[in-house]
């Protein structure tokens, strides 16, 4: 496997504060981040130079996170909007159960209101006559998986019933779901291509669906190619990104990334607490487990002690403190005593905010 690994001096911030901390924490490389906006950034660009990126705030929602990005967001909760209510950037808001106060607070920050039904549109409405707005530009999700959005076949009537009502509907949005392979990725855009000629959009926004860069890494594929086949599949159709006589033409894409900015920014470090040998098996219980360390998130946490000792290596499976009988975490293969700091890679996505309260408390945030 090809990971980013952690380097030296990664291994020496962590160990300094593991010294003076208790474990499990959570440490976060704003270094890291940074580098990963960039390297998306300079990606994106290339391809479109207009493109808009919008961070899907529920991967990661923690103060220093919204802070350090340049980019937009995407958001999907009130509590979200009030995260990022001072920064003036491009928003998009999302959701399927979107509540009035969050209509209103999403308006108030000028953020693309993307409706996820006709019940919604009939809300907005309703709210933008009590409002009293002249004019209000809204986007419409596509159904392409799940319970999101509205079907093909059903979107000439949602614009229909919008503009008649006084709702100018510029923006197209479509998510593929989390970590797409490109065979899901290219399919994923030939459903959205058959929306494209609806309408004249102003935005089509194609959600996320990139893998973090771990994740590509490991799996020898390149941000690029996802961004080629968007190229092949939509660019010629929507003459995006074209400009003539420094009037706009065409289309602006929008992308939502989440894990790929953060996934590989944050580590946590726990202690190994107790070895044992059971059914010719060796054991580690770590002071994090399933708690933290959830498979709904959908990496690949890499295990590795943060100093690595010489002898003999052998295959461990490590476990977490929980009284559940499934908080298994994987293997790793390494010289492993007790007292051990275990690093664990890629928690950056969804772990933080999903971390459970059961027997323990979610564990602290520090910066490295
Ligand atoms: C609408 C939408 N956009 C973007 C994202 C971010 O996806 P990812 O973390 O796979 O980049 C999500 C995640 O669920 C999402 O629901």
């Amino acid at each position: 496997m090809v990971f980013p690994m952690l380097d030296l001096q990664e291994r020496k911030k962590l160990s300094r504060l593991a010294e003076k901390n208790e474990t499990p924490f959570f440490a976060l490389s704003l270094e890291r981040l940074k580098a990963n906006e960039k390297k998306f950034l300079k990606e994106l660009h290339s391809f479109f130079p207009k493109a808009q990126a919008c961070y899907s705030v529920k991967t990661n929602p923690l103060p220093q996170v919204l802070k350090a990005l340049g980019t937009g967001f995407e958001l999907a909760s009130l509590e979200e909007l009030e995260a990022v209510k001072s920064k003036k950037v491009f928003k998009v808001f999302n959701g399927c159960c979107k509540r009035e106060k969050e209509l209103k607070e999403a308006l108030k920050q000028e953020a693309i209101i993307i409706m996820d039904s006709f019940s919604e549109l009939e809300k907005l409405i309703m709210l933008k006559k009590k409002l009293g707005l002249k004019k209000l530009e809204v986007g419409v999700r596509l159904n392409v998986e799940s319970k999101f959005g509205i079907e093909l076949r059903e979107i000439p009537k949602f614009l229909a019933s919008a503009e008649q009502q006084g709702l100018k509907v510029i923006l197209l949005h479509a998510h593929p779901g989390a970590g797409k392979s490109l065979q899901e990725y290219r399919q994923f855009l030939q459903k959205v291509k058959k929306a494209l000629p609806l309408h004249s959009w102003k935005f089509v926004d194609l959600g996320s669906g990139f893998p973090s860069f771990a994740r590509l890494a490991e799996q020898n594929v390149s941000l690029q190619q996802y961004f080629q086949l968007v190229k092949e599949e939509l660019g010629t159709t929507l003459l995006a990104e074209h400009e003539s006589k420094g009037k706009e033409l065409g289309t602006t894409f929008i992308f939502e990334p989440g894990r790929i900015l953060v996934a590989d920014a944050m580590f946590l470090v726990c202690k190994l607490h107790c070895l044992k040998e059971l059914n010719n098996e060796k054991i580690a219980i770590l002071d994090a487990g399933i708690n933290v360390l959830q498979r709904i998130v959908l990496e690949n946490f890499q295990f590795t002690p943060l100093i690595e000792s010489n002898g003999a290596k052998s295959v461990v499976r490590l476990a977490g403190p929980l009284l559940f009988g499934n908080d298994w975490l994987g293997t790793t293969n390494s010289n492993l005593q007790e007292k051990d700091l275990i690093v664990v890679e890629n928690v950056g996505a969804y772990c933080h905010s999903l971390a459970w309260g059961v027997s323990y408390k979610k564990p602290e945030v520090f910066l490295v």
